[in-house]
């Protein structure tokens, strides 16, 4: 099969889309922008699973600063995942998803923003809607294993060691490419003061 069968990379699409992106300049959004505004968090549906990959292809091959996902592998968890969808189109703004670990804690994996669309507020809303979801669940704690973790700290998590999370080293982190050179950061938030309002 050559590659004009199969089209352009899902990389090479979303550069190639991200002239259109700048579009979305148009919509003014706080910085803060809260969950009821026009761009909402909502749970991803089966339709959303390509788009979702694209996203964190896109930024698997851009930075490397989300691990890389088959598109199998999102349809097995979609019900994880909150995404941001464009009010003007089909695309993703943001996608993030909330898997639980064990009976008091989750995790929040593969979270990706449109590089159209950084620094707008969209990251915030996806961990905010993953951790109200996590207080919904009766979780205790929430981590995230980053490249980025000021972003994290910037929504509350502290800085943490992953060997607080022996279950995640056990069942995940020794089957990652990245086992032997980790350059991930753990960060973790308590969320037991929002269990008790
Ligand atoms: C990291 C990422 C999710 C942040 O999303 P975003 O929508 O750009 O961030 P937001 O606009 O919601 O930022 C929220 C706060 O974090 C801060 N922030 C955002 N990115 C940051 C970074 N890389 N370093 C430090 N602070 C950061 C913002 O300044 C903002 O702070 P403020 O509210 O005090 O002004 C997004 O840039 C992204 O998808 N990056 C590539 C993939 C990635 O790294 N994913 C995370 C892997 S766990």
């Amino acid at each position: 099969m050559t590659s004009e069968a199969i089209g352009p990379t899902p990389a090479a699409t979303l550069r190639q889309r991200e002239s259109e992106v700048h579009a979305l300049e148009d919509i003014t959004l706080d910085r803060r922008t809260p969950v009821d505004s026009p761009l909402l968090a909502e749970k991803a549906v089966v339709a959303d699973a390509a788009e979702i990959h694209r996203l964190i292809q896109y930024w698997f091959e851009a930075t490397g600063d989300v691990l890389p996902r088959t598109e199998g592998e999102i349809y097995e968890t979609i019900r994880d995942f909150v995404v941001i969808r464009d009010p003007n189109g089909n695309r993703l703004l943001a996608a993030g998803a909330l898997h639980v670990e064990w009976r008091d804690l989750a995790e929040i994996k593969s979270l990706v923003v449109d590089p159209g669309t950084q620094g707008k507020g969209l990251g915030r809303i996806v961990v905010d809607a993953c951790l109200g979801e996590a207080v919904e669940m009766g979780l205790k704690t929430v981590f995230a294993l980053t490249t980025t973790p000021a972003f994290f700290e910037r929504l509350g998590f502290r800085i943490s060691g992953v060997s607080a999370f022996p279950r995640k080293v056990w069942n995940e982190c020794f089957r990652c490419p990245k086992y032997n050179a980790c350059d991930e950061i753990a960060v973790t938030i308590d969320l037991r003061d929002r269990l008790n309002t």
